[in-house]
C-alpha cells in the first residue's frame, strides 16, 4: 500500500505516480477505464464517448456528448499557415515527425490556450487537439502521397471525416464504409489508454514541468514511434512480410527468435505489464477475422500470424518468459486492409491514444499528488577524484 516494491537486487522501484483514470492487473490480463471493461466499451461504445469517459471520468448523457461533438466539429480546421506547414516536409517522410511536429506547432498558432493553470485555456486546448489531430494525420498521409488536402466535412463523424480526409479526393464524392469506420472506432477505443506506458509517462513528464499541452502531446507522440512501443503495429507487418517472402516457414523464424538472432524479435509479442494475453489483443483478433472477411481481404499475413501465435502459445521459450500477443500483433492487418500503408499505423496508435494522453495531463494538473516526481537515480560512477592537467595525461 506504500506503492514500493522491492526487488530480488534490493533496490526499491517506486510506482511512478498514482492515477485513477485506468486500471491494468496484469496477471489477470484485466483492463478497465475509469471502472469500465475493455470488452464492454469497445462492444458498446463509441471512440468520442469513451475520449470523453476518460478526461471527465463519467460516460456522457447524450446532451453532455452533443454539446462535446459540437464543439470539437467547430475546430477540425486548421489554420491556413499551418497548413503551409506541411509544404515543407519531405513527401517521403515517416508521418510521425511530421504529425509531432505539426502538433507542437499549435502551440504557436493557438496561444490562447497555453496556460495550464488556467481551465479553461485547458479544456479549449483539450477541444482543439481532439479536433485537430484527426486533420492533422490525413494531411500528412496525403503529403506522404502528393496528393491535394480536403477539408474536413463536419457532417459527418470524426472518424468518417478522418477517413474521407484521408482517402477521398477533391474531384469525386467519397462515400465511407460503414464498416471501416466501426471498425477504426473500435480500435481507437482499444488503444485510448493505458496506464503509465512509455508515451504516457512521457505526456506526464513533460506537462510536469507546466510546459502547454500541446508541447506535452508531441513529446508523447515522439516517445510512441519507437518500435519497442507504438512502433511496433508497423513492425509486427513488416516482419509478417518477410515471413511471407521467406515462404511462409513461421518455424524457421521461431527458431531464430530464440536463438535471439540479432534484432530478431517476435514483434507484437510481450508486455512489460500483461503477463498474460492483452486483453485487447483478443478483441483485435475476433475483428480481424470478421473485418478481413467484409472487406474481402483474404489476407496470408492474417494465416502466418495465426500460425506464430499457435507455435508461441504452445513453445516453452515462450510460455516460461510469459510472452503473449500484445494489441500491436492483429491491428496492422486491419489497418492494411482499410488501405492505410505500414507507416500511417502509429499514426493511428497516436490518434486513438490522444484521450487517454490528455486525461492524464488534465488529472496531473487538477490533483498534484498524481504528478510524476523529479526521478532521482542510483548513481554507479566514481566517488570524488582530483582534475588531472592536460599535460599530465
Ligand atoms: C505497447 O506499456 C504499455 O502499456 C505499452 C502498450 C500501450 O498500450 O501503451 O501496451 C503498447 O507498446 C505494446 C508492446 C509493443 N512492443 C512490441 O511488440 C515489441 C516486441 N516486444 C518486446 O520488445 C518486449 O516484449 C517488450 C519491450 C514489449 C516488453 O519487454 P519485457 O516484458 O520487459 O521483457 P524483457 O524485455 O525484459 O524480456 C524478457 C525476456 C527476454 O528473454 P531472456 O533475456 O529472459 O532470455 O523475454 C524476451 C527477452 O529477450 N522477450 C522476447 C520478446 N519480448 C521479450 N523475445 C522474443 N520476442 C519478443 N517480443
Amino acid at each position: 500500500d506504500t506503492g514500493y516494491v522491492t526487488l530480488d537486487s534490493g533496490f526499491v522501484n517506486t510506482a511512478s505516480c498514482s492515477s485513477a483514470i485506468t486500471y491494468i492487473d496484469g496477471d489477470q490480463g484485466i483492463l478497465r477505464y475509469r471502472g469500465y471493461p475493455i470488452d464492454q466499451l469497445a462492444g458498446k461504445s463509441t471512440f468520442l464517448e469513451v475520449s470523453y469517459l476518460l478526461i471527465y471520468g463519467e460516460l456522457p448523457t447524450q446532451a453532455q456528448l452533443d454539446d462535446f461533438t459540437t464543439r470539437i466539429q467547430r475546430h477540425t480546421l486548421l489554420h491556413e499557415d499551418l497548413k503551409r506547414f506541411f509544404d515543407g516536409f519531405p513527401r517521403n517522410a515517416h508521418p510521425m515527425p511530421v504529425v509531432s511536429s505539426a502538433v507542437n506547432a499549435l502551440s504557436a498558432y493557438y496561444q490562447d490556450s497555453l496556460d495550464p493553470s488556467d481551465p479553461e485555456q485547458v479544456e479549449l486546448a483539450t477541444i482543439r487537439l481532439l479536433a485537430k489531430l484527426p486533420t492533422i494525420a490525413a494531411y500528412a498521409y496525403k503529403k506522404s502521397v502528393g496528393q491535394p488536402f480536403l477539408y474536413p466535412d463536419n457532417s459527418l463523424s470524426l472518424v468518417e471525416n478522418f477517413l474521407r480526409m484521408t482517402f477521398g479526393f477533391p474531384a469525386e464524392p467519397y462515400e465511407v464504409d460503414p464498416e471501416v469506420a466501426k471498425a477504426l472506432d473500435m480500435l481507437l477505443i482499444l488503444h485510448a489508454d493505458h496506464e503509465q506506458n512509455c508515451s504516457t509517462s512521457t505526456v506526464r513528464l513533460v506537462g510536469s514541468s507546466n510546459a502547454n499541452l500541446f508541447t506535452s502531446i508531441s513529446g508523447g507522440i515522439n516517445a510512441l514511434w519507437g518500435p519497442l512501443h507504438g512502433g511496433a503495429n508497423q513492425a509486427v507487418l513488416e516482419m509478417l512480410d518477410e515471413i511471407k517472402a521467406q515462404g511462409g516457414d513461421t518455424k524457421d523464424f521461431m527458431k531464430r527468435v530464440k536463438n535471439k538472432e540479432a534484432g530478431v524479435k517476435l514483434m507484437g509479442f510481450g508486455h512489460r505489464v500483461y503477463k498474460n494475453y492483452d486483453p485487447r489483443a483478443a478483441i483485435v483478433k475476433k475483428t480481424a477475422d470478421q473485418v478481413l472477411a467484409k472487406l474481402g481481404a483474404n489476407d496470408e499475413l492474417l494465416d502466418i500470424a495465426k500460425g506464430l501465435e499457435e507455435v508461441a502459445l504452445s513453445d516453452d521459450y515462450f510460455i516460461e518468459r510469459k510472452l503473449y500477443p500484445n494489441v500491436d500483433f492483429y491491428t496492422g492487418l486491419i489497418y492494411r486492409a482499410m488501405g492505410f500503408p505500414t507507416r500511417m499505423f502509429t499514426v493511428l496508435f497516436a490518434l486513438g491514444r490522444l484521450p487517454g494522453w490528455i486525461a492524464h495531463w488534465r488529472e496531473m494538473h487538477e490533483d498534484p499528488a498524481t504528478k510524476i516526481g523529479r526521478p532521482r537515480q542510483i548513481y554507479t560512477g566514481y566517488t570524488e577524484r582530483n582534475f588531472v592537467d592536460l599535460s599530465a595525461r
